[in-house]
């Protein structure tokens, strides 16, 4: 059966979008998480764009230990020498040097012409390939650009020592029979492609992302370029988890088959919704709420016949967790161990610790605590991950109460912990989180304004665990921090959220 790579780019693309940027420690999660995941290729950012994407291509490259990590560079001596510089402790490191060939593109924002464009390319990936053995190289805009140009530029990245050449649907207009006669026409008229691996990287604009990558699949594309949920540029990229189950699904049909440990999938699209606050939609295909739950009397008497009667894929390939009830208040912690390793959770002693304690808090909450329960107070494990290289301490919340009801003043009071300095406060406000959060801005002396907040419980029954969500804006930088927080209370959630998105402000540098 023939391979396709899976190329990430969950970390560089999907980052990229609004609302899904994550701090240095968050990306070093995810990545040990994409590695399990097994992907092939991860994307690990754009090097040049701030000495933080640096930061993180470089620590990434030290952190994951079995695939090839790529920087992103655009076609100049400045974006390679950095990419390089940041990816050339992996164990495979790769440069992606990329430059627009649509008419469009040249014309308007690289005014450069076709000859300038050809000769770049030749320069600029010769370059790249004078530091690094591995080198991909992009033709952004590609679906949009004149075939035969096209096929010209990617000849000549091929001839400057290439050895992926990646097609972009880059603003993602093309439909999925274009795509695949776009992969046979180059696939006819590209020197030397069949020594290289062809790439096709789709966006998501008109909702065709994972069709259109799996047109050029079976038109024949080895690599496929996608991120977990398919977080990406405006309406996303298409996504990893329906292209790995798709071809693995549809093996009949598409004859190939990827390296992805599709257990691994459930796992890491919560972990990626978790850090970023991104919540997945409840009918997304393969790890939305409902993706596997039969509501109509006809399919449950279908499924309880034979399961195959409605239902193309097993949950448990994908890892969904049983929903069974497991534990409770006289657990200890050998059991917690023992059931987390059976959800595929291998967690180090001193995390273990953390847990047990949250885990313990929580038993004294709820009667029994479920494998949901369990998963999100492990998710929970990578908001108390602090960035190595950061000093500042952070916040938490010792106690609090609040005063809410109908005509009367709103008022909070809240204690949190800085370092050993204990604070409290009181303050009155529209509700009794406007209140509370004021009163944190007031004793950190910080100007945090609140921009979105959302609450939902994320395990089942009347004891759920609510998971809230702020975005939070410092009007010192402008620059927008995500927090979370669990728990059985609501406000107690929301102000915990709210801290974390401040340790996050702070952690910055802020
Ligand atoms: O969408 C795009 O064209 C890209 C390239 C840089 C590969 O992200
Ligand atoms: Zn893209």
């Amino acid at each position: 059966m023939r391979k396709v790579k899976i190329f990430d780019t969950t970390l560089r693309d999907g980052e990229q979008s609004p609302g899904c940027s994550m701090n240095l420690s968050e990306k070093i999660v995810m990545a040990r998480q994409l590695d399990k995941l097994g992907v092939d290729i991860i994307e690990a950012g754009f090097a040049i764009a701030s000495p933080m994407d640096f930061k993180s291509v470089q620590a990434i490259a030290a952190a994951a230990s079995n695939c090839v990590i790529a920087s992103l560079a655009r076609c100049n001596k400045g974006d390679i020498d950095t990419a390089w510089e940041a990816v050339k402790e992996a164990k495979k490191p790769r440069i992606h040097v990329f430059i627009a060939t649509s008419d469009v593109h040249m014309q308007y924002k690289l005014r450069m012409n076709r000859e300038q464009v050809l000769q770049t390319i030749t320069e600029m990936v010769g370059y790249a390939k004078s530091k690094c053995e591995d080198i991909e190289f992009s033709a952004e805009d590609a679906s949009r650009s004149d075939r035969e140009f096209l096929a010209k530029a990617f000849s000549n990245a091929i001839a400057a020592g290439a050895k992926t050449i990646n097609v972009p649907d880059t603003v993602g207009y093309s439909t999925p029979q274009e795509m695949s006669e776009l992969i046979s026409y180059l696939r006819e008229n590209v020197e030397g492609i069949d020594s290289v691996d062809i790439s096709v990287h789709c966006h998501n604009d008109l909702g065709m992302g994972v069709a259109n990558s799996l047109a050029c699949v079976k038109a024949g594309a080895t690599q496929v370029e996608c991120t977990v949920n398919g977080i990406g540029e405006r309406a996303g990229n298409a996504s990893l988890e329906e292209i790995a189950m798709a071809i693995r699904t549809r093996r009949d049909f598409y004859d190939a088959e990827t390296n992805i440990n599709t257990r691994e999938i459930y796992k890491s699209s919560r972990l990626l919704s978790n850090i970023t606050g991104v919540p997945i939609a409840p009918t997304k295909p393969i790890v939305g709420a409902n993706a596997f739950a039969h509501e109509a009397g006809i399919h449950q008497h279908g499924m309880i016949t034979n399961a195959q009667t409605y239902e193309i894929m097993n949950p448990d390939e994908i890892g969904v967790p049983h929903r069974a009830l497991v534990l409770g208040k006289h657990s200890g912690k050998h059991a917690l161990r023992e059931r987390l390793e059976s959800m595929g959770y291998e967690i180090p002693d001193e995390e273990l610790e953390d847990i047990f304690t949250r885990f313990k808090k929580l038993a004294d909450q709820k009667k029994t605590i479920t494998s949901s329960d369990l998963e999100t107070l492990t998710l929970y494990r990578s908001k108390v991950t602090k960035t190595e290289e950061s000093h500042a301490p952070s916040c938490q919340l010792v106690s609090h109460s609040i005063t809410s009801g109908s005509n009367i003043p709103k008022i909070s009071y809240v204690k949190i912990k800085r370092a050993d300095n204990v604070m409290e406060g009181v303050e009155s406000g529209a509700g009794p989180l406007d209140a509370a959060f004021k009163a944190i801005n007031k004793m950190l002396g910080i100007e945090a304004r609140l921009e979105d907040f959302s609450i939902r419980a994320v395990t089942e029954g009347e004891d759920s665990i609510g998971e809230a969500v702020v975005k939070i804006s410092s009007a010192a930088s402008g620059e927008m921090y995500t927090g979370s927080g669990i728990s059985t209370d609501i406000v107690e959630a929301s102000l915990q959220a709210y801290l974390s998105g401040i340790n996050k402000m702070f952690e910055a540098g802020e």
